[in-house]
């Protein structure tokens, strides 16, 4: 069966200043992991050569897949990630100090908050619709280098987690979730590229 590997981009120059959104390029450990795994997908997808890379349309997803060589690229709008509206660029600090009630509605219902002029986890879960439908009809195996809050919600649709769970689920960086869809169910692996 096909693998679907999802991926954060390597760490990314605001993921270092803990600046959220933005459309930064990556830092010298995100551009390590970019290396690492160009070479493990390469080897690990050497003889499916019907695969596919599938990106973000901001800069730190796209650098992350360029040392990839031998698949095609594809760059989705529907995989960026979530739109913090006027808080992008912020840190969760600022946001907390200057947008004490934007701060606490977050926290109280994550899933629903929508940032003012963004998207909620709801809105993002929607966006995902084409995307979840083209992922499902590939026959060949799909790489996704993505961002956090949309690879929490894609995470959830193929390992099944309830909706109230996907804005907290773990999706650490520069590591791999690879998705296995068999008869039996979903099986997953995770490969840990650096610490
Ligand atoms: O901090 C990295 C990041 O991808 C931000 O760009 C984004 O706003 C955030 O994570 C999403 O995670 P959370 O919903 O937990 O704030």
């Amino acid at each position: 069966p096909r693998p679907i590997l999802l991926t954060r981009h390597g760490e990314s120059r605001d993921n270092v200043r803990g600046r959220i959104g933005g459309d930064t390029a990556l830092s010298d450990a995100g551009e390590l992991y970019a290396k690492k795994l160009s070479t493990f997908v390469e080897k690990r997808l050497k003889p499916e050569r019907a695969a596919s890379i599938w990106t973000s349309t901001l800069q730190r997803t796209i650098l992350t897949a360029s040392p990839i060589v031998g698949f095609p690229k594809i760059q989705w709008r529907a995989l960026d990630e979530i739109n913090a509206g006027v808080c992008d660029g912020m840190t969760y600090e600022e946001i907390k100090k200057n947008m004490p009630e934007e701060y606490e509605s977050r926290k109280k219902d994550k899933l629903r908050y929508r940032y003012p002029r963004g998207e909620s986890y709801l809105d993002v879960i929607q966006r995902l619709e084409p995307v979840i439908i083209e992922l499902e009809r590939q026959r060949a195996p799909v790489v996704v280098i993505s961002h956090q809050a949309v690879l929490r919600a894609l995470y959830a649709y193929f390992a099944d987690r309830p909706l109230k769970e996907i804005p907290h689920i773990e999706v650490p960086l520069h590591t791999i979730i690879e998705i296995q869809m068999g008869v039996t169910g979903v099986q997953e692996k995770r490969y840990k590229l650096m610490d």
